[in-house]
């Protein structure tokens, strides 16, 4: 199974990035980082958020869109004012998801499934020919005044759980 699985995250603040290394010591997968051009400077929440809201694409850094070689793509995200990221939207728009079977893991501030969140991810992943198998959302905790990452302890047993039951 580690094969022909990757997970592909990103992160700005650390909670996704912690869940997706949480991911890759329990399955040895390999592992992907979605990184912005220019890295986004602590404290511009506003134009963060700003641009979640109108579904900006923000310049990415080349990485490998194209999956080869990979079945299973373990996609970590995580919720700015209720929506994708706009390194998460380039990242959508540029990967080929064709015959990918998806597993999406999100982490957010609130305690609620972000039902239409996840259902417009998986939208655009079955637009280009992908697959969501399932997503698992973890809560984290979010002070815009501070960089506060969640403890992997805090995010164990949920991801544990979650991969567990997983059957590929
Ligand atoms: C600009 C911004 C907007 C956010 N909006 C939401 C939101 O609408 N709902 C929510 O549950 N969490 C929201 N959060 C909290 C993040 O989803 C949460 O902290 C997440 O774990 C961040 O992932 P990261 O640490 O991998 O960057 C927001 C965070 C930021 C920075």
């Amino acid at each position: 199974m580690a094969q022909n699985s990757v997970i592909v995250y990103y992160s700005w603040v650390g909670n996704t990035e912690t869940a997706a290394k949480e991911i890759q010591s329990l399955t040895g997968f390999d592992i992907q980082k979605i990184e912005e051009k220019k890295a986004r400077k602590f404290g511009t929440m506003m134009s963060a958020a700003m641009g979640a809201v109108f579904g900006f694409k923000s310049g990415i850094k080349p990485m490998d869109f194209t999956l080869n070689g990979y079945d299973n793509v373990f996609l970590g995200v995580q919720v700015w004012a209720g929506k994708t990221t706009p390194a998460v939207n380039s990242y959508l728009a540029k990967a080929s998801f064709k015959d990918k079977k998806v597993w999406m893991f999100i982490t957010m501030a609130d305690d609620k499934t972000p039902q239409k969140f996840i259902d417009t991810i998986t939208a655009k992943i079955e637009k280009k020919g992908g697959k969501v198998m399932d997503a698992m959302a973890v809560t984290t905790k979010w002070d815009p005044k501070e960089n506060v990452v969640v403890s992997a302890d805090d995010l164990k047993s949920a991801v544990k759980n979650w991969i567990e039951n997983i059957k590929i």
